[in-house]
């Protein structure tokens, strides 16, 4: 049996939201946009389905699209400052954001005449929220805030930051990667003050390639896909009827659970850093216990390669990763990494232990053995 700790880069499909896609699939399958009545079946699916994911973060259904994913829906909620018509060039953001927001933005700046800005991260992977007020000024038209960064699991203050923003100039829009912390911590929308906030479904047991965004003000939104004008013309194209529907179920048992599960992983977490502790020394945790998501740890390991214990690790067959999977095959340092400062002769070594859902307390002590293992193997070759 495999033990599958890199659950923050996706996650097994639900076996009830399986069964719901291949049934809307063979039965269910019309066209939401058909005005015959297998359209109409589709479309009260969608709106069912819908309705469920706005459910998990308290927003109505005109206030949420579905899109390809978070990429997207990162993409699109940093397309907003276009809604300024460069009155309001400027994008404040930092190195603990995903690449689908970071890329974006030199996008923005290379193609649209957008101005970055990067505000500081402190040693502990907080937002350096002085840093951050300091850099408004007329011209920030957004600013971009990870709700749980995917490397080391930092969980930001997002209601308090917004709330500061907001008070230096309530025009400024702010948008929020989400997609670590959808379905897993207790998200509402509404007390967060923000204006945008990307989410995923693969992150959280449902279907791969779909994810979603929440809109504060639709009718203000710039759309980033033209087309057919579905998603009442925020976002075009067909609508995977079969896929939202599984997300829909996987979002409806998320909040069932969310909070057993919560306590679950964060027992397993304590354990796993227990053991981390005491059978391997010259390690560091990144990120404070108390500011980190119970569903990620980040450790690293002096004078070992993780790639090199990732491959070790998976002759045993568990699954861990060497910091976020989007970024972990490049060759370059993380930025994440970079502004939390690890040090040099640790940070080859940082690997990520990521739960989900179906993640065991009882895993923890062969995982653990067998790290300590093959960390003392590749200690011994790099140190030789
Ligand atoms: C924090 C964060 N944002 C955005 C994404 C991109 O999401 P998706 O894979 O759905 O495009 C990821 C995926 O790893 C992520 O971890």
């Amino acid at each position: 049996m495999s033990i599958y700790l890199d659950n923050a880069a996706t996650t097994p499909l639900d076996k009830e939201s399986q069964d719901c896609i291949f049934e809307i699939y063979n039965e269910k399958y019309g066209n939401p946009s058909s005005l015959h009545k297998m359209g109409l079946d589709a479309e009260k699916i969608y709106k069912k389905n819908i309705t469920e994911v706005g459910n998990l973060i308290n927003a109505k259904i005109s206030n949420i699209i579905i899109t390809s994913g978070g990429t997207e829906g990162n993409n699109t909620g940093v397309w907003q400052v276009k809604r300024f018509k460069n009155k309001k060039k400027k994008i404040l953001t930092s190195n603990l954001e995903h690449s689908s927001i970071l890329k974006y933005c030199d996008f923005l700046k290379s193609k649209e005449n957008i101005d970055i800005e990067y505000y500081d991260i402190n040693i502990d992977g907080s937002i350096n929220l002085e840093d951050l007020l300091n850099k408004i000024d007329k011209n920030t038209g957004l600013v971009t805030i990870p709700f749980v960064n995917s490397e080391i699991g930092v969980v930001q203050d997002v209601q308090n930051i917004s709330k500061e923003i907001k008070e230096i100039d309530e025009n400024i829009l702010i948008h929020v990667d989400g997609v670590q912390g959808f379905g897993k911590l207790d998200i509402d929308v509404n007390r967060l003050n923000i204006d945008t906030m990307s989410f995923s479904s693969h992150k959280i047991h449902g279907p791969k390639g779909l994810g979603g965004l929440y809109i504060r003000e639709p009718h203000n939104f710039f759309p980033l896909i033209y087309g057919g004008g579905q998603q009442n013309n925020l976002r075009s194209g067909t609508e995977d009827v079969p896929s939202i529907a599984a997300f829909g179920k996987t979002c409806g048992i998320a909040q069932r659970d969310l909070n057993k599960n919560y306590e679950k992983i964060k027992k397993i977490n304590k354990r796993y850093r227990k053991l981390l502790s005491q059978n391997i020394d010259e390690i560091i945790f990144n990120g404070k216990e108390m500011n980190t998501s119970p569903y990620i740890i980040s450790l690293s390991i002096k004078d070992i390669k993780s790639e090199v214990l990732i491959h070790f690790l998976e002759m045993d067959q568990i699954y861990i990763s060497s910091g976020s999977a989007c970024s972990s095959k490049k060759k370059s340092i993380s930025t994440t990494y970079d502004a939390i400062k690890i040090p040099h002769d640790y940070v080859e070594g940082t690997i990520r232990i990521s739960f989900g859902r179906y993640s065991k307390e009882e895993d923890a002590e062969f995982v653990v053995e067998k790290i300590s293992k093959y960390v003392k193997e590749i200690r011994k070759m790099v140190r030789s």
